[in-house]
């Protein structure tokens, strides 16, 4: 066969097959780009998740807006409650006192800097990557009268210079941080942390042993819901913190109450669902109903799990920081008494 007759056939099948490009990605899915955990590429990936739009999570948080699990001591019945009991845990965790300084990494719609100035007196940074949250949060603190107490930022992690602070809170934060920078994260919170101060690092853990420590997300969370997320080991988490110079005080496993918290997520969403249509579109909605649903079935069945680590700075190289008898007893639970089918 000739050799145009061949270029001829060839443009034919080409035709043909259909030498498409691929579509789009929807607007649901994010692709990052450049090299993983850069600053511009995580900020890109948190607000992906983080600015549906505020009105979005004000249809399915309690009136805090937290947005990480609660606790659900016995008797607990309303997830407002439940959070209350959560963010109280951490700031007596963390032993705040009036005047003192706290660092809240990650504080979403400023619940926790709120409660601790309110509750405890104490002078808190939250910083955030969304600008949307940090809008809604200086309001909120306006509205509690800790306005001057409470100093909201957007900003990120590895950008803290010269602050101190006698305590420092990362909670439902450490998610996005990911296996290559937690030495990183670890080491950031230590230099800006008072020698004698305590750091509690709230976050969501692998548990079968992952490779490297690190489970990066599926398909399904990588690319819809939280795009370059990591779930760690805990025994990676501690490594960091170890390697950081820090002496961990105590570990607690808060999984049954995240999967309450989710079945609580779950059932305002269901019963807002015209709205959240209507503020999320129908693709992203169809993605947060899926998200909710296998995020509780992933505590359920002992794949994930939820870690409250508390560490202390020591006060003096090689000094050990650690309570002689144990101040903080577990709280009790409440097992929920049946499962909601998904
Ligand atoms: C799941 S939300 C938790 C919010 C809040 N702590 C709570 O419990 O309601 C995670 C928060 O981490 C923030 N975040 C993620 N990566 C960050 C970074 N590199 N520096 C600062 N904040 C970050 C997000 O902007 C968001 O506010």
């Amino acid at each position: 066969m000739s050799l145009p007759r061949r270029l001829r056939l060839a443009a034919a099948a080409l035709r043909a097959a259909g030498l498409h490009r691929l579509p789009k990605p929807p607007p649901a899915e994010l692709r990052p780009k450049g090299r993983l955990h850069t600053k511009r590429r995580d900020a890109a990936a948190v607000r992906h998740h983080y600015d549906v739009s505020n009105e979005f999570f004000a249809l399915f948080l309690d009136d805090t807006m937290t947005y990480s699990c609660a606790l659900w001591e016995e008797g607990t019945e309303a997830l407002e409650d439940a959070q209350r009991a959560k963010l109280e845990l951490i700031c007596r965790k963390l032993e705040l006192e009036p005047g003192m300084r706290m660092l809240d990494i990650g504080c979403g719609w400023g619940s926790l800097a709120i409660h601790a100035a309110r509750e405890h007196g104490a002078s808190v940074w939250g910083i955030t990557l969304s600008e949307h949250q940090a809008e809604l949060a200086r309001e909120r603190a306006r509205d509690a009268d800790v306005a001057d107490l409470v100093e909201i930022r957007v900003m990120d992690y590895r950008d803290l210079r010269e602050e101190r602070f006698d305590a420092v809170a990362s909670i439902g934060m450490v998610e996005h941080v990911g296996e290559a920078r937690i030495d990183e994260y670890a080491a950031q919170i230590a230099r800006v942390l008072e020698p004698g101060g305590r750091v509690l690092n709230h976050g969501i853990t692998a548990i079968p042993p992952q490779k490297g420590g690190a489970h990066i997300g599926g398909d399904f969370s990588n690319r819809y819901v939280f795009p370059d997320g990591e779930l760690l080991n805990l025994s990676r988490m501690v490594l960091a913190f170890e390697r950081a110079g820090f002496e961990a005080l105590g570990v607690e496993n808060l999984h049954t109450d995240y999967a309450e918290t989710l079945r609580h997520w779950t059932s305002r969403l269901e019963d807002n669902l015209d709205e959240a249509e209507r503020l999320a579109g129908t693709e992203r909605l169809r993605v947060w109903r899926l998200y909710l649903r296998a995020a509780r079935n992933s505590f359920e069945t002992a794949r994930n799990a939820v870690y409250q680590l508390l560490c202390s700075r020591p006060l003096t190289e090689g000094a050990s920081a650690v309570p002689t008898a144990r101040r903080h007893e577990p709280a009790r639970r409440r097992v929920p008494p049946e499962r909601v089918p998904a």
